[in-house]
């Protein structure tokens, strides 16, 4: 039955871990999934999350079903994250939120109910942006378009283009936005930027779907939920795809959710009871442990702040490395001015290599980055930075 099938490609991202994987080269460097790595090159759990995983496996009582949408005090949680303490959508209570296996998970549930609920509208994303997200979008049988985002000259965004083309989109297409940290750019829009499309989204009849997987990584828990705090205060409707992924490191748990806000408890309700649906014929509810821990750490005040400087060290080490690695550069006799790097945010760059660069950077030097150009500043080290920037500079000789 399978003979005839050809290989699929391997993914664009993912797939270069396998790659790395097997390569036998001393010295390889791995700067292609956004996995974060702490100074000894190390992806570690967390100390917060290793004494909460401790007290849920302690206290868990059974290993029965969680509901469709998850422990509902996991999803208030997560809407405090996202929109703040005491955000006035759920004072007026008008969100539900879906405990989803990550933010994969989440934005795939998104598509379907979009696709369920919404039929032949089209998802409008950033050029460029996530490279699993046409595939999640035209998975689910959805039209996907890009608006421009990023300004390759100007190292930052096209906001004029970007504007002109989301006041161009029919009303009641979708137009998928993230929250901060852009992936793969690691470039943001400003406050103002927010208000402008904001109000260019409400004008026009857009619905919103903001993918928030890098909290915490940017300027900090509640600075990188400025943008989306100013969209909840323009529009009525939206959807949110966020992640435990990183800010947890809860990379392999699948710990994620999806909220929808509407106009009113009962528009938000209506929508949740078609996303149920979505879930029930996916996965059925959502795998239990990530979200737990979770939960425990941010209702345990100690465990709350261990993780809140956890989060911060992650950022203080990027932010450290993308100064560093703009001085290797330089000490390395690169020519080129690589200073934009140190504006980026979260845990990307977009290095502005070729794809022939790329390649040579693979098969020469084993040092793996994304097609793009995209390169995990959070898998550099002081250890790997001289190899790096050695390599660097003599592809881009
Ligand atoms: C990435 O962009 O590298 C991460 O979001 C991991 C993934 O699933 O692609």
């Amino acid at each position: 039955m399978f003979d005839h099938l050809e290989m699929a490609p391997a993914d664009a991202i993912l797939g270069l871990t396998e790659a790395f994987k097997r390569d036998k080269t001393p010295n390889k460097i791995n700067l292609g999934v956004g996995v974060y790595k702490d100074a000894n090159g190390e992806t570690p759990v967390l100390e917060s999350v290793r004494l909460a995983e401790a007290h849920v496996l302690k206290a868990e009582a059974t290993k029965s079903y969680l509901p469709i949408a998850g422990d509902p005090e996991y999803g208030a949680l997560t809407r405090a994250l996202l929109l703040g303490e005491s955000n006035a959508i759920d004072a007026e209570d008008r969100a539900l939120t879906a405990h989803t296996p990550g933010g994969t998970g989440a934005l795939r549930v998104a598509a379907d109910f979009i696709k369920r609920c919404f039929g032949e509208v089209a998802v409008w994303m950033s050029d460029p942006t996530w490279a699993n997200h046409p595939a999640i979008f035209d998975a689910a049988g959805l039209e996907t378009k890009a608006y421009p985002y990023y300004d390759a000259d100007a190292r930052g965004v096209a906001f004029d283009a970007m504007r002109d083309a989301l006041q161009e989109a029919p009303r009641g297409d979708v137009v998928l936005l993230h929250a901060c940290c852009h992936n793969p750019s690691g470039v943001d829009l400003d406050a103002e930027q927010w208000r402008a499309l904001s109000a260019i989204i409400k004008e026009r009849g857009l619905l919103p779907l903001v993918d928030f997987a890098y909290q915490g990584f940017g300027d900090g828990l509640s600075e990188d939920a400025e943008g989306l705090r100013i969209l909840c205060d323009t529009v009525a409707d939206l959807l949110i795809c966020s992640s435990y992924s990183k800010n947890f490191g809860l990379y392999r748990d699948r710990c994620g959710a999806l909220t929808v806000v509407g106009a009113s408890h009962d528009a938000a309700a209506r929508a949740m009871s078609h996303i149920e649906k979505v879930v029930r014929a996916n996965y059925s509810n959502p795998p239990a442990l990530g979200g737990a821990i979770v939960k425990e750490i941010l209702t345990d005040a100690k465990l709350r702040a261990t993780w809140e400087r956890e989060v911060s060290d992650m950022r203080t080490r990027i932010n450290g490395m993308r100064v560093l690695f703009v001085d290797s550069l330089k000490n390395a006799g690169v020519k080129q001015d690589f200073s934009f790097i140190k504006r980026q945010r979260g845990m990307f760059s977009f290095s502005g290599l070729t794809r022939e660069q790329v390649v040579e950077l693979r098969t020469k030097y084993a040092i793996y980055i994304v097609g793009s150009g995209r390169i995990n500043v959070a898998g550099m080290t002081e250890a790997n930075m001289e190899t790096l920037c050695t390599a660097l500079a003599k592809v881009l000789q």
